[in-house]
């Protein structure tokens, strides 16, 4: 196990469409390892999500994790959106640190993917978890939250942690929640 180093925004890993994963580098020793890997990293950073560019990888691999949400291996993954309909979370990114900015994105998704064993699943995500989802899954086609954030002279909704937590914490009757990295 190791803890694998973050490419930051401006690499290029990060703006690259990954690579699909083939059934036998999904049994292979070196995805095994880059899963351990990626667990630890996340782990370490305090993150909700790795994505495998975000680690210098570019491979169609995202891991997912917290609180109530077990940890999960998602290969291969593919979106299908349930539910158009906007919801707007905070978000951060461990490749974008120190920044946090405010995104728009559907409400209920469905993924399709493989699993560790290379198994075909699915899973239907609502609210908070659809937004964790979209971002990780954004990394393996080479966007990045920023991308996502409605440009508007004199409002756009992008700043530092320390403003963001002194002046921009959202309340509840803004409709739209916190994401931490
Ligand atoms: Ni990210």
């Amino acid at each position: 196990m190791a803890i694998r180093k973050v490419a930051r925004m401006g690499h290029p890993v990060l703006r690259q469409v990954a690579k699909q994963l083939t059934p036998e580098q999904i049994r292979s020793p070196e995805i095994k390892q880059l899963i351990h890997d990626m667990v630890e990293t996340m782990e370490e950073y305090g993150g909700i999500g790795l994505a495998a560019p975000q680690v210098h990888e570019s491979l169609q691999l995202a891991i997912i994790g917290f609180d109530n949400e077990p940890l999960e291996v998602y290969i291969n993954p593919k979106i299908t959106v349930l539910d158009s309909k906007e919801q707007g979370f905070w978000e951060g990114c461990l490749s974008i640190p120190e920044l946090r900015g405010l995104v728009y994105r559907p409400k209920k998704i469905q993924v399709d993917y493989l699993d560790i064993q290379g198994k075909p699943k699915q899973i239907i995500a609502e609210d908070f978890l659809a937004t964790v989802f979209q971002h990780e899954l954004d990394h393996l086609a080479g966007v990045l939250f920023v991308d996502r954030i409605r440009n508007e002279p004199g409002k756009t909704p992008l700043a530092f942690t320390q403003e963001y937590a002194k002046y921009l914490v959202p309340k509840p009757e803004d409709g739209v929640g916190e994401l931490a990295d």
